[in-house]
């Protein structure tokens, strides 16, 4: 049967069709069904319990006062390129500020890069399990996204390079990977970059990495192994760092980017036109993060880890789970015999439990079955949380 076309006079008006292709968050499906219930215990985000620290909301406090309320070059404040130059050259060895900009967060971050090397058309890869947003912003610009699913095993989550490699054909336009991971917490070992970037250079793939979770890490050293440890700051490959798991500034909305100088000029231009720049206040705050926040990084990490070691002992306990400790992130990604439908599952754990939780599925198929649970919490309420849990799966 034919349909009729649309009566463009009296059709209700419509996004255009890969916007209306685009899935909903199922994260945000799940806390929709709860947030309206009492006392649900919230581990469905990516976030910390806490306020962001004192010593960054007093600098964003001061600079308001100082009158930090106009535009910035949009390219971010040089204070705060100069700042985010220095702690990255720290990190993973010498990086100019001509190569880093200041994007209004993350997920910002990712959007402008995406912008500025995909098109309609284009093939990306993406290594999956993975945050939802990441998979869907090339979908936003017209390209197609093939995944690479990592393996779940008695070593945790684990990625099989030679079928990365083999993804990464020629002609494909860029391999898009988020180390430490979100949701499964697996991070990318230096030699598998290593590996991936010859292959990516030889084949004139571009890499976008997330690395918002860099600090977050349990292995030794300061962060997780960066595709900057291993990559020049002039070839195609862009870092997306984030201020909001590092310092507690979801709520800010601030982030950077680490790439090649050639890109600045269309960079500037891509930002004119989405948000102009970031929050001037907000980037001092930034300048405050960055130099003087090693102190605090270090403590959140310990506490991380803290949380991180209770919630995986008591999910163990349980039946019909299986777990591994994750090596970086803020999340445990685990399995769970009952959660074969896992979006159903944690509907009703929220609404019988009053857990809140995250649907393995809506880090794409291959979540399906797992559950995402933030552990950034104090050992206490993830007691409770388990408690309440446990008592769900026996019904
Ligand atoms: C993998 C990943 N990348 C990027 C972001 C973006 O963070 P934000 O936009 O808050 O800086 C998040 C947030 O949860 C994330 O999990």
């Amino acid at each position: 049967m034919t349909q009729a076309p649309l009566d463009p006079a009296t059709a209700s008006p419509q996004a255009r069709l890969d916007i209306r292709n685009l899935r909903g968050s199922r994260i945000r499906e799940v806390s929709n069904a709860g947030l309206h219930l009492a006392d649900v215990l919230p581990f469905w985000f990516g976030e910390s319990d806490q306020v962001t620290p004192a010593f960054v909301r007093r600098a964003a406090a001061d600079a308001l006062d100082r009158g930090a309320t106009f535009y910035t070059h949009n390219l971010g404040i040089p204070r705060l390129r100069d700042a985010l130059a220095q702690y990255v050259s720290r990190l993973h060895g010498a990086t100019a500020a001509d190569q880093v900009v200041v994007t209004s967060a993350g997920v910002n971050a990712l959007m402008l890069a995406a912008q500025l090397v995909i098109g309609p058309g284009d093939r990306a890869v993406a290594v999956t399990p993975l945050w939802p947003n990441v998979i869907e912003i090339p979908k936003i610009l017209g390209a197609t996204v093939e995944t690479v699913s990592l393996a779940f095993g008695a070593a945790g989550w684990t990625l099989d390079v030679e079928q990365l490699l083999a993804a990464l054909t020629p002609g494909t336009r860029a391999l898009i990977v988020n180390s430490p991971n979100n949701p499964t917490g697996w991070v990318m070992p230096r030699d598998a970059q290593q590996v991936v970037l010859d292959h990516c250079r030889r084949h004139g793939i571009w890499i976008l990495a997330d690395e918002v979770y860099e600090r977050l890490w349990f292995g030794d050293g300061p962060s997780a192994p960066s595709f900057l440890d291993v990559a020049t700051r002039d070839e195609r490959v862009i870092c997306v760092n984030s201020f909001s798991k590092s310092w507690l500034m979801t709520g800010w909305r601030l982030g950077w980017m680490v790439l090649p100088t050639s890109l600045l000029g269309d960079l500037g231009k891509l930002i004119e036109y989405n948000t102009s720049c970031a929050p001037s206040f907000v980037q001092e705050a930034g300048v405050a993060a960055v130099t003087d926040g090693e102190p605090f990084v270090r403590e959140l990490i310990v506490d991380l880890r803290t949380s991180r070691d209770h919630l995986v002992a008591a999910l163990s306990t349980l039946p019909g789970v299986e777990v591994h400790a994750p090596h970086g992130a803020m999340y445990v990604f685990f399995r769970v015999d009952e959660a074969g439908d896992s979006l159903a599952f944690c509907k009703r754990m929220v609404r019988d439990a009053r857990v809140g939780l995250a649907p393995g599925s809506a880090f794409g198929d291959d979540g399906e079955g797992f559950v995402r649970w933030c552990y950034a919490c104090k050992p206490d309420r993830l007691d409770e949380g388990v408690r309440r849990f446990r008592a769900a799966l026996a019904r």
